[in-house]
């Protein structure tokens, strides 16, 4: 029903902007505080029950997936790659960054009703407590751009900036309005982000 739609879309909007970071986090704050708030909600599923209430964190888990994922294919990850040139963890990290765009689709897609929704939930936190982990592990991602001679701060308001604007977009708040994207280097997965973003509107 369309109600439950926008009362979902309404809901998802306050919490969007209860997690907005300050203008002034930098890019690394930025993205684990991201990565805390998804963590979060996926332990909230588990414990759910209602079949709307489980809905509605998928589908929030999932919008706030696709904008975090977007935010760094587009900006961090080429950042990373330029100051670091270490294109095995670069690499790897798109990989999953793939692999998990693949089962947030199915997600959205299908619903409590379907006997694999929990299941497919519970992959997808599995897949994105792997990839936290090696962007935030003692020798990973998010270590090695700290020591590097990356702007961190200047990224962080670039990411800001970009994520305020997806968040917009996927909440259907903006029409299709297109905003060019705030970015330096290359850029190789926007059309990728891009396309992701097309389906979940
Ligand atoms: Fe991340
Ligand atoms: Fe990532």
């Amino acid at each position: 029903m369309a109600s439950k739609k926008t009362a979902r879309k309404a809901q998802r909007k306050r919490s969007a902007s209860r997690r907005t970071p300050t203008s002034g986090s930098d890019a690394i704050t930025l993205l684990k505080a991201d990565h805390r708030q998804v963590t979060q909600w996926f332990a909230e599923f588990q414990k759910s029950r209602g079949a709307r209430q489980k809905q509605s964190l998928a589908e929030r888990i999932c919008a706030a997936l696709r904008v975090h994922t977007s935010i760094e294919d587009e900006i961090f990850y080429p950042a990373f790659l330029e100051a670091t040139k270490d294109t095995q963890t670069h690499h790897e990290a798109e990989v999953e960054h793939n692999s998990a765009e693949r089962l947030i689709a199915e997600i959205e897609e299908s619903g409590p009703e379907d006997d694999y929704y929990d299941a497919k939930v519970k992959v997808l936190s599995e897949m994105i407590k792997h990839h936290v982990n090696e962007e935030e592990k003692r020798d990973g991602m998010f270590a090695e751009a700290r020591r590097s001679k990356l702007d961190l701060k200047e990224l962080g308001a670039r990411l800001a900036a970009r994520k305020a604007q997806l968040t917009r977009e996927s909440e259907g708040s903006e029409d299709d309005v297109d905003v060019p994207v705030p970015r330096s280097g290359g850029s190789s997965s926007s059309g990728r982000s891009e396309r992701a973003l097309a389906r979940a509107r």
